[in-house]
């Protein structure tokens, strides 16, 4: 079988710093940095984070659309993805260890003086791989965790609600709500007035899905109307959150600037060449996305 190009796409993230991982696993690979695309058709495989608009339209031969991080929203809005082309992202304990410690570290931070970690009850809206790792490592340390996730389904070890009723009873009941959900028109501003109603006033929200989960005027009122006590955002609509920004200044909101978990380029290379070679033998990709859910 003839090998097929990598293109690393991600004006933002360090190109070179994931080739080079790839190169040490592999050297025979061909990857190309964008923007020196070569010769478009030799295309297959993509490794997208960011990527810049009409790159998508000029990969006929892509096959893969792979992204550098855990969300791939920026992969499926993006007009020009075919239907036949997969979606896959990264996943890995790299991925997932960050994200646990830093909420674990943001719940400690913030959690009332006096209460007990025993006591300490945490609703964890999106409960996919992120969520479950972070799940069961705030259970190990003590904390009361239960789950939300939109459609019904168990979990191992964790106690898990769904639906929109069982959502904001989640909420009225949580001292820490975490929203670790992916990003699709049915999560988009889901965290609203109308669940800020049901939070404790004594709760904190810690988003680290998406800005775009906040509908961030919304929040502001919540917080000046005292319907929950402060709120650690590791996510906004715009990133870095301009200086001019309400949530800035204000003293019930804390600003982590995207640092919860950032993708490893060495977990991430060791996805990619899996996924690379499994495209090869037609085997199955690892960490699938799927194009209708949007997760
Ligand atoms: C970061 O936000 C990611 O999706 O990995």
């Amino acid at each position: 079988m003839m090998d097929m190009s990598i293109l690393i796409a991600m004006p933002n993230r360090d190109q070179q710093a994931l080739k080079n991982e790839l190169l040490a696993m592999d050297n025979g690979l061909d990857v190309r940095l964008w923007p020196d695309i070569g010769r478009a058709d030799d295309i297959e495989f993509a490794v997208l984070w960011q990527h810049p608009e009409g790159l998508l339209g000029q990969l006929h031969r892509l096959r893969v659309a792979q992204s550098y991080g855990a969300g791939v929203e920026g992969i499926l809005k993006d007009r020009d993805l075919r239907h036949n082309v997969h979606i896959t992202r990264v996943c890995g304990s790299a991925l997932q260890d960050s994200m646990s410690a830093y909420l674990a570290e943001r719940i400690a931070a913030h959690n009332l003086p006096g209460r007990s970690i025993a006591e300490t009850r945490v609703g964890l809206l999106g409960v996919g791989r992120l969520g479950l790792a972070a799940a069961q490592h705030l259970q190990s340390l003590g904390y009361q965790v239960t789950g939300w996730r939109r459609s019904a389904g168990a979990l191992e070890g964790v106690p898990v609600m769904h639906g929109g009723e069982q959502l904001f009873a989640l909420c009225a009941d949580s001292d820490f709500v975490i929203c670790l959900l992916p990003l699709t028109p049915a999560t988009e501003n889901m965290l609203n007035i109308h669940l800020f109603n049901h939070f404790r006033p004594d709760a904190w929200l810690i988003n680290v899905g998406r800005g775009a989960h906040v509908v961030e005027n919304d929040l502001i009122f919540a917080l000046d109307n005292g319907l929950l006590r402060g709120a650690t955002l590791d996510v906004t609509r715009v990133e870095p959150c301009p200086a001019q920004h309400p949530f800035r200044r204000h003293p019930a909101i804390e600003s982590t600037e995207h640092t919860a978990s950032i993708t490893d380029p060495h977990e991430a290379a060791e996805v990619i060449l899996s996924n690379y070679h499994n495209l090869q033998h037609s085997a199955p990709l690892l960490c699938r996305v799927d194009h209708k859910r949007g997760y």
